[in-house]
């Protein structure tokens, strides 16, 4: 069953077509990733997702709702990873969970509860009280991981959730993404490192300059075009796809 419907999508940010007319659908429980290197339109797509930019044509439906009627309705059962950190520096590391429980009506006893768990989730019950410039650049990706996670979502949307972070802590985050699929929550990525694309994605759009060239599994992807997916990458758009 699809959980996101995407029909001829397209936004414009004065002028510049990001996103240039993309249809996909996104099955309930599957991780789907957006391949692409830098400025191809993931990132818009994805704020389009989460209803925090209305697309300039073209309709997209999440949870069966259209993004343009119901916005607060479908952002209540998502949960977001920002590709930029939206972090408050004026709040400690669990007053930054408790604060943003309050989008969700969460009471403030619950709200302690369920932030406690997660920081124990992420590996960050340590830092609970610390100041937000304390943490590195990977303890600050676990916090926002665990706050896209408070409301138990059930689409969970990363954008970019592992850039920067070093081998061992990037391997830490996949396994806790498997760990989310496998109870069932369905994963929407972005990401421009092939190998994420390999390990977690069950289906891969590849997006190149606003546009989706391809959307398939990985294997079958590598299959049909031969080489690894940096290599189909190249084939299918002319162009590599990391730096
Ligand atoms: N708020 C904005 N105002 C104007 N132009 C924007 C804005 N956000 C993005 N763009 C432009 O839209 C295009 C797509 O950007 P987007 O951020 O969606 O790409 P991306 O695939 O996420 O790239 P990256 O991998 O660098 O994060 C780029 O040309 C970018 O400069
Ligand atoms: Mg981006």
């Amino acid at each position: 069953m699809n959980i996101v419907v995407a029909k001829g999508l397209t936004k414009d940010y004065n002028g510049l077509r990001a996103v240039n007319g993309v249809d996909f659908e996104i099955r309930r429980g599957e991780c789907f990733g957006f391949l692409g290197p830098n400025g191809a339109g993931k990132t818009t797509v994805m704020r389009v997702l989460y209803c925090f930019i209305e697309p300039t044509s073209g309709d997209i439906e999440v949870f069966g709702i259209n993004v343009k009627d119901k916005p607060a309705l479908i952002k209540s059962q998502l949960g977001v990873m920002p590709q930029d950190e939206n972090l408050d520096l004026e709040l400690s590391v669990i007053e930054n969970l408790i604060v943003y429980a309050r989008y969700f009506d969460m009471p403030k006893r619950k709200a302690m509860s369920v932030a406690n768990e997660l920081l124990s989730y992420v590996e960050l019950s340590g830092k609970a009280r610390a100041n937000i410039k304390s943490l590195s650049g990977g303890m600050k990706r676990s916090l926002l991981l665990a706050r896209a996670l408070l409301n138990n979502p059930a689409i969970l949307i990363l954008d970019e959730p592992t850039t920067g972070l070093d081998p061992h802590t990037r391997q830490a985050v996949w396994k806790k993404l498997n760990d989310l699929k496998a109870r069932e929550t369905t994963l929407i990525l972005t990401t421009h490192y092939m190998e994420e694309a390999d390990r977690l994605c069950d289906r891969v759009a590849i997006m190149d300059q606003g546009k989706i060239i391809a959307i398939d599994s990985p294997g079958h992807l590598k299959e049909m075009h031969g080489g690894n997916l940096e290599e189909v990458y190249l084939k299918l758009t002319g162009r590599p796809l990391e730096d």
